[in-house]
């Protein structure tokens, strides 16, 4: 399918997508929420990618929010639905089942910090800033940043990005546990490039269900999260990939999973 708003590449086993607006620092519209909703199902379906990067267009920012200049002629019907719009893409991409890590090479402002924490992994160039300035709008944030933000820092962290809406360096992301890691700006591709190999590599059904263990698991009270680790636990025995890595360990080699 042909995209307006983002680019799509292919690495071996590795998808990247690109928000394509840099002359509005790749701020979400609606089509752009579509697009890229559509090319993450795609990614889910293609037995051919086992990671996704997800980045902005140009060096100043990954995705600086929700399309201001559309939301500001919004009805609240209208805005309910940009929401659901929103939390659905987040939703699409959380539970992938692959592993998706946000390049976050500038700017990761409201939306676009519900975008990257969206993804299961974040590396953060040490020019990116991160916030949550909707209460700058007279808003709150709407793609699922209070509840994701709340989860990955905790109450105080959110209700601080939330309520003053001043953006953070990548530095206090990576210490309030938002990003994984901040590399230089000119290390930042060497950073992602490597992870993503790394991932590519990895047993693929192995990973989803680790993905499902600790997102949907970890939502649930310890009981039934404990569940789903067992479940998603014996599943892996049902793989080839499960025999292979243990054989490939016991003979002394490099595993090569095939996701079987
Ligand atoms: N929605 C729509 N357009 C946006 C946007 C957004 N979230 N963020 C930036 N843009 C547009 C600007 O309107 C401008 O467009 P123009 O050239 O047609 O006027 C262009 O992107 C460049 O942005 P500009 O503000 O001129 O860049 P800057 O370097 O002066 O400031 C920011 C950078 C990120 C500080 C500033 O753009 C900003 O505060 N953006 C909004 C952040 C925000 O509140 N996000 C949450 C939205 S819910």
């Amino acid at each position: 399918m042909a995209y307006r708003n983002i680019e799509v590449a292919n690495r071996g086993a590795i998808r990247t997508l690109t928000v394509n607006r840099p002359d509005k620092l790749n701020a979400l519209n609606r089509a752009t929420l579509n697009e890229l909703t559509i090319a993450f199902q795609q990614a889910a379906q293609d037995d051919a990618v086992r990671v996704v990067v997800l980045t902005g267009a140009g060096d100043k920012a990954f995705v600086a929010g929700a399309d201001i200049a559309e939301m500001n002629g919004y009805t609240p019907v209208q805005a309910q639905a940009f929401s659901e719009t929103g939390q659905r893409l987040m939703l699409a991409i959380e539970r992938l089942g692959k592993p998706v890590i946000a390049r976050v090479q500038g700017f990761a402002l409201g939306g676009g910090m519900e975008l990257a924490m969206a993804c299961h992994l974040r590396i953060a160039s040490d020019k990116a800033r991160f916030g949550q300035p909707e209460i700058n709008l007279g808003l709150i944030p709407g793609f699922g940043g209070t509840q994701r933000l709340t989860r990955l820092a905790g109450r105080a962290a959110a209700l601080e990005l939330c309520l003053t809406g001043a953006p953070i360096k990548a530095p206090r992301a990576a210490e309030l546990g938002i990003v994984n890691r901040v590399v230089e700006h000119d290390q930042l591709d060497e950073a992602v490039d490597t992870l993503a190999d790394q991932l590519a590599a990895a047993a693929p059904l192995a990973a989803a269900g680790i993905l499902d263990a600790i997102l949907n698991g970890g939502e649930c009270g310890i009981d039934q999260g404990l569940a789903y680790e067992t479940r998603n636990f014996a599943l892996a025995f049902s793989t080839e990939d499960m025999h292979e890595g243990t054989s490939a360990f016991l003979e002394k080699r490099k595993p090569e999973f095939k996701g079987e």
